[in-house]
């Protein structure tokens, strides 16, 4: 059950995550809900320190997991207590952390438009690093540390000219983005000799991020390769070391059942193996190495259950018969298919059932043709208002980036371990959504009546 978290089963037709029947988690909590499998956490984010750890020995850096994945509050206690670090990339993540009391010499903070106000704040708490991604905020850092008499550490976000083989929104290391600087055009080393120069500041190294779900290794071991050399080029230079290497995140994991998640110890070790290797063929001692993964931690931990509300049968075009199933959520919950065309699969959670399989689409509640959660799937043919579907793997870049389309209210996240199960985000109400309303906002112009305003 590789889409699975670890401690989630069927027993007898039924889903239970973590000793929790899912069917009464939905009665208590409500659906459509979130729902984290607390222990799987755990494992994953310390199966990607530890896997670092072995395969860099001394030269293992710091596993960020990153924020925009999924964050809250609690999350940002678990990474705490796990002892890892938090990449951060607004002032909002960057809030949530110190919410949270998070460390901050554990946090790195990213962006490529990163503004003063969010700048100032990240050297006011004192983050660890600042990854710096344009020369004018490499000057606005130093003009920043500079007044708060301040030493910021930095490191520079290079672009390794690497096609990572995702979906392209997600793809952020070849030539023509937006992020960082790239090494070709030599845009890299102006950097450097820049950071070198600006006041209050601390290189540290070089950070790249090839991009997300990927599972190729070639795309991280090129970028590695790449940012080795110009490492060498810095200590040939400059005749000193550089201390630290971030590869940034992006290990893919499974969404469909004949998909894989890779595995931490398999992936650290290959990299291990190319870096090492380049370090020797560069003359160079191995440095820190640093890594940012976000959806390999919290992507398999998490499954969605929703309600089923109606079910129609549509006849297409060529006489096949396709299965509408609507469930109570929907792109505002999950806009990765509508965005990037993300697959994913659903199973029947509440009960067992013997009916044959059909042709079915799982679609949400929006005002919406393109709002589909899983476009082509086989699902039971007695599947009928009320029953529960799961959508697993939806840990990563669902909540995270759930919207209040149509004023629908964000789901909860539940967490479950053991057989409890207890709220750590709760689902937003009707108040909420109406909470940025200004019910009372004065339309008056000086000496004008408001009906002779609307006459205007
Ligand atoms: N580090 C940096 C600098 C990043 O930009 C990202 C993701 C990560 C680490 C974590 O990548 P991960 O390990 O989670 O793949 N919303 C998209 C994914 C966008 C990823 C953006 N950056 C999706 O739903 O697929």
């Amino acid at each position: 059950m590789s889409v699975w978290s670890n401690n989630a089963k069927f027993v007898n037709g039924k889903l239970e995550i973590s000793g929790c029947a899912v069917s009464e988690l939905a009665k208590e909590f409500g659906t459509p809900l979130f729902v984290i499998d607390e222990a799987d956490f755990y494992a994953r984010a310390k199966a990607w320190q530890s896997a670092l750890n072995s395969g860099f020995g001394a030269n293992a850096g710091t596993v960020y997991y990153a924020a925009k994945a999924f964050i809250s509050v609690e999350i940002a206690k678990w990474i705490n207590e796990i002892g890892i670090g938090l990449d951060v990339c607004t002032g909002g993540e960057l809030e949530v952390a110190l919410a949270a009391g998070f460390p901050t010499s554990k946090i790195e903070l990213h962006g490529n438009n990163k503004s003063v106000a969010e700048i100032a704040k990240a050297i006011e708490v004192g983050v660890a690093t600042i990854v710096v991604d344009s020369l004018q905020e490499l000057a606005r850092v130093s003009k920043l540390a500079s007044a708060m008499n301040k030493v910021q550490s930095i490191m520079l976000r290079l672009t390794p000219g690497v096609e990572a083989h995702t979906h392209e929104a997600i793809s952020t290391a070849h030539e023509d983005v937006k992020f960082g600087f790239s090494i070709a055009s030599g845009a890299a080393w102006n950097a450097v000799v820049a950071a070198r120069s600006a006041m209050n500041l601390k290189l540290k190294g070089f950070h790249c991020h090839i991009g997300s779900q990927i599972f190729k290794s070639e795309g991280f071991e090129l970028a590695a390769d790449r940012l080795i050399s110009l490492l060498a080029k810095y200590q040939d230079e400059f005749k000193e070391e550089l201390p630290e290497l971030d590869l940034g995140g992006g290990y893919g994991i499974a969404y469909l059942e004949n998909e894989i998640t890779l595995d931490p110890i398999e992936t650290m070790t290959h990299l291990a193996n190319v870096v090492k290797k380049s370090c020797a063929a560069n003359n160079l001692k191995v440095p820190q190495i640093s890594i940012e993964p976000g959806r390999a931690i919290v992507g398999p931990t998490t499954t969605t259950i929703y309600e089923v509300g109606t079910t129609k049968e549509v006849r297409l075009e060529n006489g096949e018969v396709r299965w509408y199933i609507s469930v109570d959520g929907g792109m505002s919950d999950n806009i990765r298919p509508a965005l990037y065309g993300a697959e994913y699969s659903a199973y029947l959670a509440n009960r067992n059932s013997d009916a044959s399989l059909r042709n079915s689409r799982v679609v949400g509640k929006h005002c919406e043709t393109g709002d589909i959660l899983i476009r082509e799937v086989k699902l039971a043919s007695d599947i009928e208002p009320g029953d529960l579907l799961a959508i697993p793997a939806t840990g990563a870049y669902g909540r995270s980036m759930a919207s209040n389309y149509n004023h629908m209210a964000r789901p909860a996240v539940i967490s479950v371990i053991n057989g409890t199960a207890r709220t750590i985000l709760r689902r937003e109400s009707a108040a909420d959504l109406l909470a940025l309303d200004i019910k009372e906002s004065p339309r008056t112009i000086p000496g004008v009546t408001q009906n002779e305003r609307r006459d205007k």
